[in-house]
């Protein structure tokens, strides 16, 4: 039997090449022989300082952005976490079986109570077992992720176990997958990861070719190849785009031309900017059009909550009865 996928989808709002190539491209290709669940999890989101008027729309453009490059609703099902009440309801159960001390070890929750200082909540802290109750909820046991959320998907592992040894056994095993895909490093700043937060660092799935060009022409490189020194790391992040969004011919071309000491870096730059064009135009003009359909948007969101939440509700009756709760 085909696997069940679940992963989220953070609304924030922007969504550049590096989510794309390392999270959304392999979605849309585990649509074909697995049955997904993709849910763009507003509550995670709300635990951080946010802009409660900005969040609808940020929330609208993460469905129209990921149904454009590909999340299909026709194959998938697709649904914004709140419209399901269940997650909560079975996150405050798993609440009751998970340490405190496991909370306060996740590297996320590190991170961004050092960069949230003001704002730490207990939301930001037990933000693990809500991630836990979404890929339980639905008893999906592959989820692909980045690297960074591979601690939280060993969590809702060792969460399930303790649920089954201690109430009976009622969830899969889950195994985190990650995408094959390079990580693909700041255009301005090759030493720190593609970010939104990083001006000029990325290139929005939506942008125009003009953009696209502008940013591509300004990334950091350095002054040419030199005899017995590696390439440095604007350059070969460069060269890693080329591959996901050149024919192999190009970007072997150029290689060539690097090894041989006569490439042109703006000749290199022109066309990867090309070739990423090309890429992202329908993907441009498909989210275009969506964003036209407003209420085909919503009304497929509202189906898929449908759909999530008859599962949703099996799995918690399932879960109560097993915790005693009449
Ligand atoms: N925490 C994930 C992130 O920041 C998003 C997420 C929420 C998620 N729930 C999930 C991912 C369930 C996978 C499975 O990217």
């Amino acid at each position: 039997m085909a696997r069940r996928v679940f992963s989220g989808i953070q609304p924030t709002g922007l969504v550049h090449i590096g989510n794309y190539l390392g999270a959304i491209k392999q979605w849309v290709d585990l649509q074909y022989d697995h049955e997904c669940f993709f849910s763009i999890v507003d509550y995670h989101a709300i635990t951080v300082p946010y802009d409660p008027k900005q969040m609808p729309k940020n929330t609208f453009d993460a469905a129209v952005v990921n149904m454009a490059a590909g999340l299909d609703p026709n194959k998938s099902t697709i649904f914004i976490q709140s419209h399901v009440p269940q997650h909560t309801e079975l996150a405050w159960l798993l609440n009751t079986i998970t340490p405190m001390g496991r909370l306060s070890h996740m590297t996320q929750f590190k991170e961004k109570s050092r960069m949230f200082r003001e704002g730490i909540n207990a939301g930001l802290f037990n933000y693990p077992i809500l991630q836990a109750a979404d890929i339980l909820l639905y008893k999906a046991t592959l989820v692909p992720v980045g690297e960074d959320q591979v601690q939280h998907i060993e969590l809702t592992r060792d969460i399930a176990r303790k649920f089954n040894t201690t109430f009976g056994e009622t969830f899969p095993e889950v195994e985190p997958r990650l995408s094959e895909a390079p990580r693909i490093m700041a255009l301005s700043d090759p030493t720190k990861k593609m970010s939104k937060s990083i001006p000029g660092s990325y290139i929005a799935l939506t942008d125009s070719p003009e953009k696209i060009k502008e940013q591509i022409m300004k990334s950091v490189t350095d002054s040419g190849p030199q005899k017995d020194v590696p390439m440095g790391a604007g350059i070969a992040n460069l060269f890693m785009l080329m591959q996901e969004f050149s024919p192999p011919d190009v970007y072997q071309r150029f290689r060539s031309q690097y090894d041989e000491g006569t490439i042109k870096y703006s000749e290199l730059k022109k066309t990867l900017a090309e070739d990423i064009a090309n890429a992202l135009t329908p993907i441009r003009e498909a989210a275009q059009n969506l964003a036209k359909r407003p209420d085909y948007v919503y009304d497929s969101l509202r189906e898929g909550a449908h759909k999530a939440q008859s599962i949703a509700k099996r799995t918690m009756a399932e879960v109560k009865l097993r915790m005693g709760l009449i």
